[in-house]
């Protein structure tokens, strides 16, 4: 009778929980614990450290797990509120390992559009401090990527890892699945001997020789932020606190990519201060990871499209690395803050670059994004969220991985780059140095930010700078400061002249008048244009400034001379297929569809597969090619593309 009571209470009150989050964000704006994206009841209870203990079954494809949340009652709450989706609960105890007491828990239904998942509602007494759950992983566990052999570099060993960010934690352990808490972690997970596992935390630099490995991670982050992979790995060192871990097999390739890294921690270092997480390690994940890159603490995880042999891509590694300050040492509150993460990252990583390439570089690199940038905006414009060009968002009812768009890193850099302009560079760097120390292991909104902005920088100094255009306001704000580069000057008068029917790629014959021995004589000089001439972002740039209408007989032209086609550097490649789409040569599409079956990043994949299905001629293909190919996408990029085709 008491057992029903207690289990009718949590039934009532899950159903109030779901309630709760239908209702508008602005009603709940004074709410410093509110976030739209989380099920946890953080003001009342949050978790202050989770030991994970993890077997990760390939055979079943399944991880086994016990979460250990270590709590903080701050309220005397008799109810703890997780955040879960796809995952199974098996039973939930309280108290230390081997000493539990089961505990009666309920799970809500699952939200309307299953974003969100469902909350895991678990009854305790008001001085119990640690709950465990006891769960196992099924194949709606989005986070997880379980790979066959085939699909790694080695083709001989299976693969697993994890992607949290924004929401999908939750989907691989039971957790308050908000970034606006954080909380220390450790671990202790089984996998087949002769695999390793290596997580966001301490790493251990050796292979065990039984499958288990331990982690720690001493400082607080996010829940977003736990990261696991298992594969056959191994571990090369670059400097004493810099390093990677790779498919043995790319061990050199890797290395001659990275090799800047060590430098890059020490312009980083010299411009914001001390790293604070005492090791920076990189991991070269297979093919179907969906992003460029992702921050996980200690441990970055990064696309293998990175390496493309010329260091031409190594921007994501500062980016990566520049969140260890901005995203990771101060993360943004809430989804809507996402900003918060990206713009200072994006800033952060094009300093990075100018202090390692010089500024011409850097300023390329910002160029190219702001060509992007202008493409979104109008993208924007013309959908069912205009509003989504303002820095600060309003995702509430919506998948917070709609806020990933070039706003927040794009926009968000070009806003403290403007800032920038106006204090001076010696003023700002000053300010975001002791931004970083004063926010260090915190979480933010944007309205913290704009207070400490206010008060740190704009008074201080007697700044009039009007920043509300840019957090509040859609589009481009008047007071952007503007970034040229002569270099892509030449590229677009170069696209110009190309297009024009010019042939600027073909071998020039000049003769030059020299004396020898008191004879004028001429000497013949053979002038061409090569690929090593420019960098990859002009490549890029050039190919963007060709028209959409340009003729097959020049596509064809260029690919002779440059090899297009096969290109091995997917940045080129995407503009590339870009301009041959949009012109209908059809004689790309053996080469598009061999990059679709090898390539899982979504910012490649998704915008190929758009294209394609809005051409009538190219959609069956394209649907085709998705139909046979999804099971070896990430649920991120297998979700995004599959919405193409749902009419
Ligand atoms: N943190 C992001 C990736 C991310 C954002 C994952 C939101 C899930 C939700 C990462 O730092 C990132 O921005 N990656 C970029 C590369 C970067 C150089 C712009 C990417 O993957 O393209
Ligand atoms: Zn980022």
């Amino acid at each position: 009778m008491k057992l029903l009571f207690k289990i009718g209470f949590l039934v009532i009150l899950s159903a109030c929980v779901q309630e709760t989050k239908r209702k508008s964000a602005t009603e709940n704006l004074s709410d410093p614990f509110l976030d739209d994206h989380s099920y946890s009841n953080l003001n009342e209870i949050k978790t202050r450290h989770l030991h994970l203990e993890l077997d990760v079954n390939f055979e079943s494809k399944k991880i086994f797990g016990v979460a250990r949340h270590r709590m903080l009652n701050l309220n005397n709450s008799d109810t703890a509120i997780f955040d879960i989706k796809g995952l199974e609960i098996q039973k939930v105890t309280t108290g230390e390992k081997n000493s539990e007491n089961e505990v009666d828990f309920v799970i809500g239904k699952y939200d309307k559009d299953s974003i969100l998942g469902q909350p895991l509602l678990v009854q305790i007494h008001p001085k119990d401090s640690i709950i465990n759950i006891y769960y196992k992983t099924t194949e709606n566990s989005e986070a997880l990527d379980w790979l066959e052999p085939k699909l790694t570099s080695s083709k001989i060993h299976p693969f697993l890892y994890t992607q949290g960010q924004a929401i999908l934690t939750r989907t691989w352990i039971p957790i308050q699945d908000s970034p606006s808490n954080r909380f220390t972690y450790s671990a202790e997970v089984k996998v087949p001997s002769q695999l390793r596992a290596v997580m966001s935390a301490k790493n251990s630099k050796d292979k065990s020789t039984n499958g288990i490995y331990k982690f720690s991670m001493p400082y607080s982050i996010p829940s977003y932020l736990i990261a696991l992979a298992v594969g056959d790995l191994t571990y090369t060192s670059l400097s004493s606190n810099t390093g990677f871990f790779c498919e043995p097999q790319l061990t050199a390739k890797c290395k001659s990519e990275f090799v800047d890294l060590p430098k890059m921690l020490a312009a980083a270092e010299k411009l914001y201060g001390k790293y604070q997480w005492d090791q920076y390690d990189i991991l070269i994940l297979p093919f179907s990871f969906p992003f460029g890159g992702m921050e996980n603490p200690m441990l970055t995880f990064i696309n293998p499209t990175i390496i493309t042999g010329d260091k031409s891509l190594v921007s994501v590694i500062a980016h990566e690395l520049a969140h260890s300050w901005s995203g990771n040492l101060v993360s943004n509150k809430t989804w809507n803050d996402f900003w918060i993460n990206e713009g200072f990252t994006v800033y952060f990583e094009n300093r990075i670059m100018e202090e390692l390439y010089g500024k011409e570089t850097a300023d390329i690199l910002a160029l190219v994004e702001i060509y992007e940038l202008n493409d979104e905006i109008l993208r924007i414009k013309n959908s069912k969220h205009p509003e989504d060009s303002k820095l600060f968002l309003n995702l509430n009812y919506r998948n917070p991985d709609e806020g990933m768009t070039d706003i927040a890193y794009t926009k968000g850099a070009w806003f403290l780059k403007s800032l920038e302009a106006s204090a001076g560079r010696k003023v700002f760097d000053n300010f975001l140095k002791n931004y970083f120390a004063s926010f260090a292991f915190s979480t933010i909104s944007t309205k913290d930010f704009i207070d400490y902005l206010e008060k740190n920088l704009l008074s201080k100094n007697k700044i009039d700078f009007n920043y509300n255009d840019w957090i509040n306001k859609e589009g481009l704000p008047d007071n952007r400061v503007e970034i040229v580069s002569p270099r892509l000057a030449y590229i677009k008068n170069l696209a110009a002249k190309f297009s024009a029917g010019e042939d600027v790629f073909a071998p020039k014959i000049r003769y030059e008048r020299i004396r020898i021995k008191n004879k004028i004589k001429k000497r013949k000089i053979v002038e061409q244009i090569k690929k090593e001439d420019f960098i990859t972002q002009e490549w890029q740039m050039f190919l963007r400034y060709l028209p959409k209408s340009i003729s097959i007989d020049k596509l064809e032209s260029l690919n002779s001379y440059f090899g297009f086609n096969r290109t091995e550097n997917a940045e080129i490649a995407l503009d590339w297929f870009t301009l041959c789409i949009n012109a209908n040569y059809d004689g790309v599409l053996p080469d598009i569809e061999s990059f679709l079956r090898k390539i899982g990043r979504r910012k490649f994949v998704l915008p190929l597969y758009e294209m394609l299905a809005q051409k009538p001629q190219y959609k069956n293909f394209a649907k085709t090619l998705f139909n046979s190919q999804k099971n070896y996408y990430h649920a991120i990029t297998k979700n995004s593309v599959e919405k193409l085709f749902e009419n």
